[in-house]
């Protein structure tokens, strides 16, 4: 199904009308365009089109059962989508839309099934990325996107990770530079009596909570696996996620013993003739003699961990590593979406030390 994809340079400040208008007809149309947002790259298909939607699916090998956010550029959208708008989502929308925040409300409508894949709620999220927004105008409906990666892979937060996944799959490719935050959204399900945080992201607990009180986080959000036999709420999370090909190790605790623990791996796997990748904080580098090092993040600053983390993952790909060994950073704020997306990608090898 080899496709001729377009590539399409974009201002990310000031879209050229004329590129957005040419991507969104073919979103229109029932075509695949992937576009930067504020927290990585997307890629949209027309939510009322049924074969559009498929081919989404179908591009990034996605599991048929994993649902996809519809994304809007104005709130009386939502009134279409959702059967009944909770009172705190209303308030929730008020305080971060446009922003990184995925909203789940009862009763998708008016969008085609494939896109809730079969459950009877919809997500829906206006991203503040100004390419995004002008090109869902232009397309004129409601855009369902996933990240624009194969399945499986770490999300793309560049136009050139998303070619690397996607060229020759998808219809085009809108190219605004990088991706905003880096994770993607937090995910909330808004149904129940409490909001749940299904996935972490740039809108912390924290904020939520200053806007409609209490909240609580799915299980699924603390560990590294969800058990076989326990249903998560938003199905993607039950898939092994974020992971780049070579195994990675995470090591949490005290960042002293942590380093300590990772130089003893690191010399363990350099002595067996394994090429290991250490991600690092500022701080402990220097700890780490052998090994190919990427700096992660400045120590305590988790948003430029967020903003590095999927690209190192994928250059540990391009540089052939066998074995990646990862510092864990301390799972507050946005550092609790970093850590998540890390356990996820470590899968059971988690050191706490
Ligand atoms: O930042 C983001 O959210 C990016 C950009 C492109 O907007 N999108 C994104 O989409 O990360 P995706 O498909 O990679 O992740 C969407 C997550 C999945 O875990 C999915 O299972 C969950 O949201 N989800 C979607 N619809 C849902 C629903 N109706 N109920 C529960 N979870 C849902
Ligand atoms: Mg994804």
């Amino acid at each position: 199904m080899d496709k001729d994809t377009l590539f399409l340079k974009v201002d990310p400040e000031r879209p050229d009308k004329e590129i957005i208008g040419q991507a969104g007809l073919i979103l229109r149309k029932g075509g695949l365009v992937a576009f930067p947002t504020e927290t990585v790259y997307g890629l949209g298909a027309s939510a009322l089109d049924s074969r559009a939607v498929a081919g989404i699916f179908q591009a990034k090998g996605r599991p048929q059962d994993n649902p996809l956010i519809v994304h809007v550029a104005d709130y009386a959208a939502v009134e279409k989508l959702a059967s009944t708008v909770p009172p705190g989502a209303r308030k929730l929308m008020k305080a971060y839309w446009p922003g990184p925040l995925t909203l789940v409300l009862p009763g998708g409508r008016n969008v085609c099934p494939e896109v809730a894949a079969g459950l009877d709620t919809v997500a829906v999220r206006m991203p503040a990325h100004p390419v995004a927004l002008d090109l869902i105008k232009a397309a004129g409906v409601p855009v369902a996107a996933p990240s624009a990666n194969l399945s499986g892979r770490p999300s793309p937060t560049t136009a050139r990770h998303v070619r690397s996944d996607l060229d020759g799959k998808i219809d085009a490719i809108l190219d605004g530079g990088a991706a905003g935050m880096g994770v993607e959204s937090t995910v909330v399900d808004m149904t129940g009596d409490t909001p749940v945080v299904l996935r972490p992201g740039g809108v912390t607990p924290q904020d939520l909570e200053r806007v409609v009180g209490a909240v609580s986080l799915d299980p699924a959000v603390d560990v590294a696996g969800v058990p076989e036999a326990e249903k998560p709420r938003s199905p993607g999370m039950k898939y092994k996620h974020y992971a780049p090909l070579a195994p990675v190790i995470l090591v949490e605790g005290e960042p002293q013993r942590v380093a300590g623990q990772i130089r003893q791996l690191a010399d363990k796997h350099t002595a067996e003739g394994r090429r290991v990748g250490i991600l690092a904080c500022s701080g402990t580098r220097e700890i780490y003699p052998r090994g190919e090092l990427l700096l992660a993040a400045q120590r305590g600053e988790p948003l430029s961990a967020a903003k590095n983390l999927y690209d190192l993952l994928r250059r540990f790909d391009e540089m052939g590593v066998d074995i990646i060994l990862a510092e864990g950073v301390e799972p507050k704020g946005v550092g609790l979406a970093v850590m998540n997306r890390l356990r996820r990608a470590a899968g059971n090898n988690i050191l706490r030390v």
